[in-house]
């Protein structure tokens, strides 16, 4: 073999060497990133579907849970409550949740799974711009929302208005009712946030 042929060789050899280090050091630098994240992280921050339990829930209490960084509410409505949305259609705007797509299982009088209709599920962000309403579940003056107060939520943000079903009052900032998120229930008291009942993950 000439000198020339070996210098070849070498320099082959020299360069698949470095290129070798580079994928090593490339390695090292993103895995203590992806390593700095545990599973359940990981899974979360790609918007992973959220297992809730509902059994100790107490009825007329608001739960909220996280799910694709927002919040979603979960509340056991009481009879009070039940009676109080067919008692708001006459102030609310969209009182068959027709102007915005929800998903078909909410386009009901409660806005929720026929086989468990107390139980209120919805993203807890204003449809307005983005404020989180308060909930004002007390009727009358105690929430000191006026004398007629049928209990739901209020937006301190810009006013708007929404009843224990969601729904949007006439005549407030908030465009549509409070969305309705993907849920299916994994038994009586396990709901699982972010999968439709017949669908797989949404
Ligand atoms: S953000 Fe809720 S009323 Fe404006």
């Amino acid at each position: 073999m000439s000198d020339q042929n070996i210098d070849k060789g070498r320099r082959r050899m020299l360069t698949l060497a470095t290129s070798a280090v580079a994928a090593v050091g490339a390695g090292f630098a993103i895995t203590p990133f992806v390593l700095s994240m545990t599973p359940s992280a990981r899974a979360k921050a790609a918007g992973a579907p959220v297992e809730v339990d509902i059994s100790k829930l107490d009825k007329g209490v608001l739960l909220t849970v996280e799910w694709r960084g927002k919040p979603v509410w979960i509340v056991k409505r009481t009879p009070e409550m039940m009676a109080s949305i067919a008692k708001s259609n006459d102030f609310v705007s969209d009182p068959n949740s027709e102007v915005v797509m929800q998903p078909a299982y909410a386009q009901n009088l409660e806005r929720a799974q026929a086989s468990r209709p107390e139980i209120s599920v919805m993203v807890g962000i204003c449809t307005h711009l983005g404020c989180s309403p308060l909930e004002k579940f007390a009727v009358g003056p105690a929430s000191d929302m006026g004398d007629d107060w049928l209990g739901g939520y209020f937006c301190p943000c810009h006013g708007s208005k929404f009843d224990m079903a969601g729904r949007v009052y006439k005549n407030v900032p908030a465009p549509t009712n409070l969305e309705i998120p993907p849920f299916k229930y994994l038994s009586e008291s396990q709901i699982l946030v972010g999968v439709d009942p017949e669908e797989g993950a949404a």
